[in-house]
């Protein structure tokens, strides 16, 4: 099973961000542990990040033929892109929206993922867990 990791806006400075919120791993870190979590699941990975938005879209577009379970984190596009919304939409694969802290606990603006709906399972506030939690998701569905 092949899987494709999409961090979006932000992401890449993961290791200056409160830790408080969102764990104390560099996004190099993070990677590196989706990668050992793939391994042991027998998934295939590969984790991209971008802060394009129009970049991470195509990476979207690409997982329609190249994957079987995407896992996003598009950062702050969350809460507003209508374009990442409907680049998710034609996608025929499951999706599951991964957030580092809980975005239903934080500011009124935050609490409102236009992609919620999309996706087969949402993982919030569990860290850099969330992730092996989504590859969890994934493989038992392979
Ligand atoms: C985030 C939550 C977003 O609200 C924020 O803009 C991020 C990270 C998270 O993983 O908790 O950049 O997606």
């Amino acid at each position: 099973m092949q899987v494709v990791v999409l961090n979006g806006v932000n992401l890449d400075v993961l290791g200056r961000r409160d830790p408080r919120l969102y764990g104390g791993l560099s996004l190099n870190e993070l990677e590196t542990r989706i990668y050992e979590w793939a391994h042991e699941l027998r998934l295939t990975v590969r984790c991209r990040q971008t802060n394009s938005e129009g970049e991470y879209i195509g990476w979207i577009h690409d997982a329609h033929a190249d994957a079987d379970g995407v896992i996003v984190n598009p950062g702050a596009w969350t809460h507003y892109s209508y374009a990442i919304h409907d680049a998710l939409e034609l996608l025929e694969i499951p999706i599951v929206e991964v957030h580092l802290s809980n975005i239903e606990q934080r500011e009124e603006w935050r609490r409102h993922s236009v992609i919620a709906h999309l996706a087969a399972r949402r993982i919030l506030g569990k860290g850099p867990d969330g992730y092996r939690e989504a590859l969890e998701f994934l493989a038992g569905r392979s």
